[in-house]
């Protein structure tokens, strides 16, 4: 990927359109929604024609991305349903799929693939999981005790507590989670030096074989020995009276398995560095803890740890007054949009008790509205219940270093000092 932004002196990129393609420029979230803020004004639905991509627009505005995401009939998420460079979109398509999982499918093959599993993430099932999120949330803030006072809130929490719970529900063997958050890290950081297997579309197809190996084995054990877990439904998944296709039945776990993690992490480390920077929130929320649930979504707006997917017109088509031809590529910037003035009042501010939080689409819309929606909240607002409570004053120790990515990405250090409660009611 090209770092348009390291060509300027001062870091600005060359034009706002090449904030959506460069790593660098997501890295640093202040000028990122500078240039964002701009666009809403000025060019809300922009032709971006950066070297390595094909052109496309950006859609910034939040009323836009909606309207978008409503007409799924006419605009395909298609194989290529996430921005990439140009070289590794012409790689897949010589190579045909690596991957087929639900944001890559449309329609009816979508609504049947999405059904296998959708009763799993309905808010009546995630509910029952609550005790065990909750005793996890504990465990992880108290992992912090024995640190000393001083840590990365990033690698020694954020990673580790949704990862936990994902693997869980899958029923990956927790010796194992090691190997999963160094093949997620490899797979959507692959734009970063930290955490990238290389830069050849060859190491990526190298990291997705590693998933495949790792879960084929999975898939198979369960079908010899069914268990109470997601690993068996998808497993054993029955569609239109045939088993589910292999390669889907690995992509679906390979979904599952790095959505389910870095997101929220993502969005729990986001939320932290937040409220470090503002410790009136974060006293409010010590004081009003029914503010959480508002919070999270405050949060999720403020963080949208998912930037951007993609859609692509299959038909010509108007948009609130803007006119689509078929085969135009738009992508839907959940960033931009969750910073929208005409949704959300004074929305550079962060506001736990914000009245309209819930607005925020960084879980997207529509037909692909993430599956694990209320499961990533329920992960949240537990977690930050646990922190409250049980740790009684928590600062920054340093500066926050972000994801290099034009995808996933948030904090990926944010070092904090602390001091836990003598009790576990907090202070
Ligand atoms: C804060 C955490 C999370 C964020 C911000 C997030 C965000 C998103 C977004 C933006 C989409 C695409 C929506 C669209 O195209 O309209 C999505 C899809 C999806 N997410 Fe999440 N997600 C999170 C956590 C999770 C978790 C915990 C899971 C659990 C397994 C999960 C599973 C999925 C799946 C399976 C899809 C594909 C749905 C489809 O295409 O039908 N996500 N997510």
């Amino acid at each position: 990927v090209p770092d348009v932004t390291s060509k300027q002196p001062d870091g600005l990129v060359a034009t706002p359109g090449e904030i959506f393609v460069s790593p660098a420029a997501y890295a640093d979230p202040e000028r990122w929604h500078a240039v964002a803020a701009e666009l809403r004004r000025t060019s809300p639905v922009h032709l971006v024609e950066a070297p390595g991509f094909r052109p496309f627009y950006a859609i910034t505005r939040h009323g836009d991305v909606m309207a978008i995401e409503r007409r799924a009939d006419v605009f395909h998420n298609t194989l290529e349903v996430m921005l990439q460079p140009e070289a590794i979109d012409a790689a897949q398509r010589e190579l045909g799929p690596i991957a087929r999982s639900l944001p890559t499918m449309d329609g009816d093959f979508h609504r049947a693939h999405r059904a296998a599993t959708a009763d799993w993430f309905r808010p009546t099932a995630v509910r029952r999981l609550t005790e065990r999120i909750v005793e996890l949330a504990e465990t992880s803030v108290d992992a912090l005790e024995p640190l000393g006072g001083e840590c990365d809130f990033v690698t020694d929490l954020a990673l580790q507590y949704p990862l936990h719970v994902i693997m869980e529900i899958l029923g990956v063997p927790r010796l194992d989670e090691a190997l999963m958050l160094r093949l997620t890290q490899e797979l959507f950081g692959a734009n970063d030096p930290d955490f990238s297997r290389g830069a050849e579309m060859a190491d990526t197809i190298a990291v997705i074989k590693d998933f495949y190996r790792y879960f084929g084995a999975i898939a198979e054990a369960r079908r010899h020995a069914p268990a109470d877990d997601l690993a068996t439904v998808i497993a054993t998944a029955v569609l239109g009276g045939e088993p589910m296709g292999k390669l889907e039945t690995i992509s679906y776990f390979l979904l599952i398995a790095t959505a389910g993690h870095d997101t929220t992490s993502n969005a729990i480390a986001g939320g932290l560095d937040v409220l470090l920077d503002q410790p009136d929130q974060l006293e409010r929320l010590r004081a009003e803890p029914e503010l959480l649930t508002n919070a999270v979504d405050e949060i999720l707006r403020w963080v949208s740890p998912v930037k951007q997917f993609m859609r692509t017109a299959q038909a010509d088509i108007e948009i609130n007054g803007h006119a689509f031809s078929a085969g135009d590529r738009v992508l839907l910037s959940y960033a931009s949009a969750n910073r929208d003035e005409t949704v959300f009042a004074d929305p550079f501010r962060f506001d736990v008790g914000r009245s309209n939080a819930s607005d925020q689409i960084a879980f997207g819309f529509g037909a692909h509205f993430c599956l694990g929606a209320h499961l990533a909240r329920l992960e949240m607002r537990e977690l930050f219940r646990a922190l409250l409570q049980r740790v009684a004053h928590i600062e920054r120790a340093g500066p926050t270093d972000y994801t290099q990515t034009i995808f996933v990405g948030g904090p990926k250090r944010l070092p904090i000092r602390y001091r836990m409660a003598a009790n576990s009611e907090g202070i």
